[in-house]
């Protein structure tokens, strides 16, 4: 890995890609989830998205949202606002326990729908324009916010 000739920012873009398509295939679990299991089991299925999204989120909004926030604040501020709402739905979840109300379950599967838009709204938008604005600086700040927050998958060796 070199930072010279973009591959820092592609494996950066890659790993948030990757976390997007583990949230994506996991949302999908969701409707056959609550048939076979009701609220319960969509309880350890939320709580699987939010092991994936925690650190994800925060390498976006520490990361990479501030060296995009001076261009476009609106569309950043937007993302944080939907990021706080699928977090809150998401965090109806205690100790892998289901919220016991009863609109959590219909709640919950709007909220990942609108997490699903979300995601795409991030690829081909806050991603594209990141790799088109982002100096190797930005790009060394995101990792470091990324080496403290970790992350839930495994990491292709480099
Ligand atoms: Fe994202």
């Amino acid at each position: 890995m070199c930072e010279y000739c973009g591959c820092q920012s592609l494996a950066t873009i890659d790993e948030l890609t990757r976390e997007h398509d583990e949230v994506v295939r996991l949302i999908s679990h969701l409707r056959p989830a609550r048939q076979e299991g009701g609220a319960a089991a969509m309880a350890q299925v939320a709580r699987e998205i939010a092991t994936v999204l925690g650190p994800h989120t925060q390498v976006e909004e520490q990361g990479l949202f501030p060296a995009l926030a001076g261009d476009f604040p609106e569309q950043i501020a937007a993302l944080e606002a939907e990021h706080r709402r699928i977090e809150s739905v998401l965090a109806e979840v205690t100790d892998g326990v289901a919220s016991p109300d009863p609109t959590w379950p219909d709640r919950l599967m709007e909220a990942m729908a609108m997490l699903r838009d979300h995601i795409l709204k991030e690829q081909d938008g806050v991603f594209p324009a990141a790799l088109a604005s982002l100096g190797t600086e930005d790009w060394e700040a995101v990792e470091a916010v990324r080496g403290l927050a970790g992350g839930a998958l495994v990491r292709p060796t480099t």
